[in-house]
């Protein structure tokens, strides 16, 4: 066989010639889907004890391919198998090198499954790991963030809308806001293994097939829930790689609004946080300088991850069903994201883990910008009587006052207070201090100290019984 030239071993039987090196360039995915090895190998062995057991192959058969297979295994992991890009994908490169080890027996192991299911099982299955791993990532990360949240339930800071100081809240409600954003996304990817949980292996090209296959047993055998149930949809759908990307571009999203809060306030301006050493680098000129990069790029990534989504999603949206060609541009978009998703996760859990919080910092600007102004017309609501909309009035009137005075709602005497609204007494001062302010705020879900530690708690006992689920199933 000269190398260039000689037909496909797989499927050149009608064909006088092997392709072009341009044809060989675009067609091959072996650079990438080599990282599919272990998923494609074990997908391998449980078909052919699936084909001995229901009597398609021999006993003797299975036994030879298994070791051939099992072989080829210990290759790549040592780093002793010669991938080659002739040989397309890793479907191939795994099969040909059977071939060598175990002779035309190698042939049989082909018997009533197609490339399209097979890829189908692989990609599945690696996709299915690496949902479980971003999942036990995302628990250290909001296990990261409980802490950080229980030390700081009463620290005071400002809460912004439009970036304007609003009201003031505590850092740890600002936090636990966080731990809610990655329990949904958490409970996204929890969805996704439910769903992806088939087992495509018997789908065959596209049509099923006549050998007397038994897909419930290598369902099993893989670990799936059960076999896919459409043989056309199978080889077709790459939904799983879609909802993967979709969980992980809004989890990336999350990210990287906290990053972009990391970054702002660790401004010298800001000064709430203080990044570690570990997680911030220096300025090359300017010695001063303490960057926060890590939180800079990981806003940067989520672009990539959020494009990963969008190209897929382009990918697939014209496909005629079955299976086409197209559908090996699933695997960079995935591979990458996954990738750039563990380190985004990783990059956060450490940063949060081990930043400074500069308390006395957010305590003057909780104070800062007539933050209080809400809780003075709750107060004259609930002691004047006063309906909300003329309440909101007469504060208007007080924070003006402060204003031209120049000081906090707090340092206006109680005399200029009773002109704005006669009703006023000198028991309003206890709602204008910042602590007090947040102290109020006990409703359900609300950024008192008390409803904050109580909020911890909860998301303590909902992680231990996930765990325990977990281990039960
Ligand atoms: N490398 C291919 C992919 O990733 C495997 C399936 C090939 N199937 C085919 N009918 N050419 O999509």
């Amino acid at each position: 066989m000269s190398e260039n030239k000689a037909s496909n071993r797989m499927w050149g039987g009608r064909f006088a010639s092997g392709p072009d090196a341009v044809m060989e360039a675009i067609n091959a995915s072996i650079s990438f889907d080599r990282k599919l090895y272990a998923q494609d190998i074990r997908g391998s062995l449980a078909h052919a004890a699936m084909l001995a057991q229901t009597g398609i192959i021999s006993a003797e058969e299975e036994k030879k391919i298994a070791h051939g297979l099992n072989t080829i295994l210990s290759e790549i992991e040592r780093g002793d198998f010669t991938f080659s890009t002739r040989l397309e994908d890793i479907h191939m490169n795994v099969e040909a090198r059977l071939a060598e080890l175990v002779g035309p027996v190698a042939g049989k192991l082909h018997t009533a499954r197609s490339r399209n299911d097979q890829v189908g099982v692989d990609f599945r299955l690696w996709v299915k790991e690496e949902l479980q791993r971003v999942d036990a990532a995302l628990t250290g990360l909001i296990e990261a963030f409980l802490t950080r949240a229980e030390e700081h339930a009463a620290s005071v800071m400002p809460g912004f809308t439009h970036l304007q100081a609003a009201q003031p809240v505590t850092f740890g409600h600002h936090l636990m806001a966080y731990v809610e954003m990655f329990g949904r996304d958490r409970s996204r990817v929890c969805d996704a293994i439910e769903r992806l949980d088939e087992c495509p292996l018997g789908a065959a090209a596209l049509a099923g097939t006549g050998f007397p296959i038994d897909r419930h047993m290598t369902a099993a055998a893989l670990g799936f829930r059960e076999p896919t149930r459409n043989s056309i949809d199978t080889v077709s759908d790459r939904d799983f790689a879609l909802e993967f990307l979709s969980t992980a571009a809004i989890c990336a999203t999350h990210l990287s609004r906290l990053a972009e809060e990391i970054v702002i306030w660790s401004t010298p301006q800001f000064g709430f946080v203080r990044l570690s050493d570990a997680f911030s680098t220096g300025s090359s000129i300017m010695p001063q300088k303490k960057n926060p990069d890590a939180a800079e790029l990981i806003r940067a990534k989520t672009g990539r991850v959020n494009g990963h989504l969008m190209a897929l999603l382009t990918v697939m949206k014209g496909l005629p069903l079955a299976y086409s060609k197209d559908m090996q541009e699933d695997k960079e978009a995935v591979f990458d994201a996954a990738e750039t998703l563990d380190l985004m996760l990783a990059a956060m859990t450490g940063m949060v883990g081990d930043m400074d919080v500069n308390k006395q910092a957010m305590k003057k600007a909780a104070g800062a910008g007539f933050s209080t102004a809400t809780d003075l017309a709750d107060w004259l609501v609930r002691e004047a009587g006063l309906p909300f909309r003329e309440a909101h009035h007469v504060t208007g009137r007080a924070v003006a006052l402060a204003e031209e005075r120049k000081c906090g709602l707090e340092k206006l005497p109680l005399e200029t207070l009773k002109q704005i609204h006669p009703a006023i007494h000198d028991g309003v001062y206890s709602v204008l201090s910042v602590a007090n302010s947040v102290k109020s705020r006990t409703s359900y879900g609300g950024t008192a100290p008390a409803e904050v530690r109580r909020q911890i708690r909860a998301w303590r006992k909902r992680l231990k019984r996930d765990a325990t689920r977990a281990k039960n199933r």
